[in-house]
């Protein structure tokens, strides 16, 4: 029941996508809308299109509401991943070659602008009575986005980053963006401004679990991730994997990730060597920890919203695929 349901948002999400973005066809060789229609249909997931229209539909009303927000979100995601791929130096993305290095650099950044376009695009979409708050709230988490993305890399070449440093910058880089869907998706649904804060607060803890298995797989997952294994190790990002292992490791790990900064060199062992230190430290436990305690305070909103039944339990399927999923 709840799987089907997955697929049936899912489909709901992929076909108001297709259908919109039938509007700008690519044209072989055209270098702008042909990397955005690439990258589009590799798909991912769509968790930020299928949360907006979850929170649409257990405010009570037809998914169809919340398309605008869903396609706006879920374009916006995806331009992040463009820019964020050359950012990060990523040579994989969806298990095929990222834009970057598909095409090159100024089609990556060239196209990642007509998607943030293409996606106030979709906003505008909504009803005028809903439009103001929608954009407003939207516009903001863009500009948390871009802080997020600036301490993400700026932390790649500091060695005192804090775990609430880190907690603070993946908020910014990821969880407003999932608390902005759901948010967006009630907005989209007329729900109450109280509501609203509610679906905003459960997003932002999902958010922050979500980011949280995001380096766990980058670090430990395998080919079904669809990226470059490790990318995070050897771009020295301070993930809570690596603060934990520079504070609980001790004097061997601590040497071996000074030994590891800044090399780029032989990009195996760096990640074998670091990979082992996270290991020995408890690293991955810790993590874990924290993030199903991240998960368990999503829920505890959830329950504040007053879900229940089919509503309540599909949001702790939800909360299940953030931590279990594998790509
Ligand atoms: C990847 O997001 C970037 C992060 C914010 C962690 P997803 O894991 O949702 O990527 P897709 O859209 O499913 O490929
Ligand atoms: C990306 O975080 C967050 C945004 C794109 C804003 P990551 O750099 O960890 O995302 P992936 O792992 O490349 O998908
Ligand atoms: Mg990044
Ligand atoms: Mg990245
Ligand atoms: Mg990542």
């Amino acid at each position: 029941m709840i799987h089907s349901n997955l697929t049936r948002l899912r489909q709901q999400a992929d076909a108001a996508i297709e259908a919109f973005l039938e509007q700008w066809p690519r044209a072989a060789g055209d270098g702008l809308y042909e990397p955005v229609h690439y990258l589009m249909e590799l798909g991912g997931k769509r968790l930020r299109a299928v949360l907006a229209l979850s929170a649409a539909e257990a405010e009570g009303k037809a998914c169809e509401v919340a398309f605008p927000v869903a396609l706006g979100v879920e374009l916006f995601h995806n331009f992040t991943l463009m820019h964020d791929d050359i950012m990060d130096a990523a040579p994989l993305r969806r298990g095929q070659e990222t834009v970057h290095i598909k095409w090159d650099e100024n089609a990556a950044i060239l196209s990642g602008d007509a998607m943030y376009t293409l996606a106030h695009l979709a906003m505008v979409q909504l009803p005028a009575e809903q439009l103001p708050k929608a954009l407003k709230l939207f516009n903001q988490t863009a500009l948390e986005v871009c802080l997020g993305q600036q301490s993400d890399m700026a932390f790649e070449t500091r060695n005192d980053v804090t775990v609430a440093e880190y907690m603070e910058m993946i908020r910014l880089k990821t969880s407003v963006l999932v608390a902005a869907s759901l948010a967006l998706g009630a907005i989209a649904a007329d729900a109450s401004e109280e509501r609203v804060k509610l679906w905003y607060a459960l997003g932002e803890e999902l958010g922050l679990a979500f980011q949280m298995q995001d380096d766990l797989l980058d670090a430990f997952g395998d080919e079904q991730v669809g990226k470059q294994l490790g990318g995070d190790i050897l771009a020295d990002k301070k993930t809570f994997l690596r603060l934990y292992t520079q504070e609980y490791g001790g004097d061997g790990a601590r040497a071996t990730l000074a030994n590891w900064d800044g090399q780029r060199s032989n990009p195996a062992a760096k990640i074998e060597a670091i990979r082992e230190a996270m290991s020995a430290a408890g690293a991955v436990d810790a993590a874990k920890e924290l993030m199903h305690a991240h998960v368990a305070k999503a829920m505890a909103s959830a329950e504040a919203l007053g879900l229940e039944g089919s509503h309540l339990e599909w949001f702790q399927f939800l909360g299940g695929m953030v931590t279990q999923r594998t790509s």
